[in-house]
């Protein structure tokens, strides 16, 4: 199926390729303005987003595949970032992954069996004298303890509307 931006957001990348000198320039922020809308990058995005700055559609997909920042396969609704980078690493980050691998019955790069969360692994997030850290749907949580994290997902768990559950599973399906 197709991919539209709604009118709001049409208008969104009128303003945002006004700001750039070409319109390559613009490819990574419109990128971001379909994912936030989509929730991930489809084939149907790329092709709207190559139409929309006239480049090719492999060039657009070299910029989704390279940036982990994109999601190329539907997430939850809640997007948790783990990171396991040296610092984090040594402070503990391994027994922070697998603590949330079993606390949401799957493993990293897969979405929790409730369908509330999506696990994933980062790269350093530039935090390391508060390691180990996660992010969570952009919002950085960090020194953690598994307790620590347990009251950070408990909470958002708690917020996440059942409708986008349902839409998230079935985006897996
Ligand atoms: S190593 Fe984890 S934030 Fe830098």
């Amino acid at each position: 199926m197709t991919f539209t931006l709604t009118p709001e957001r049409e208008k969104q990348a009128d303003d945002l390729l006004g700001r750039y000198p070409t319109k390559r320039a613009a490819c990574i922020p419109l990128l971001h303005l379909c994912q936030e809308q989509n929730g991930w990058v489809s084939d149907e995005v790329i092709e709207y987003v190559a139409n929309r700055l006239s480049l090719p559609t492999s060039q657009v997909k070299g910029v989704v595949t390279f940036y982990t920042m994109f999601h190329q396969k539907p997430v939850a609704p809640n997007v948790v970032w783990v990171c396991r980078t040296l610092m984090c690493e040594v402070r503990g980050a391994k027994v922070i992954q697998e603590h949330l691998e079993k606390k949401f019955g799957c493993h990293v790069g897969e979405t929790s069996q409730d369908g509330k969360f999506t696990l994933l692994k980062a790269e350093c997030l530039a935090a390391c004298g508060q390691a180990p850290m996660l992010q969570l749907n952009g919002e950085f949580h960090e020194n953690l303890t598994t307790d620590a994290v347990d009251k950070v997902i408990d909470a958002a768990a708690a917020e996440t509307p059942a409708q986008a559950v349902t839409k998230a599973v079935s985006g897996h399906g």
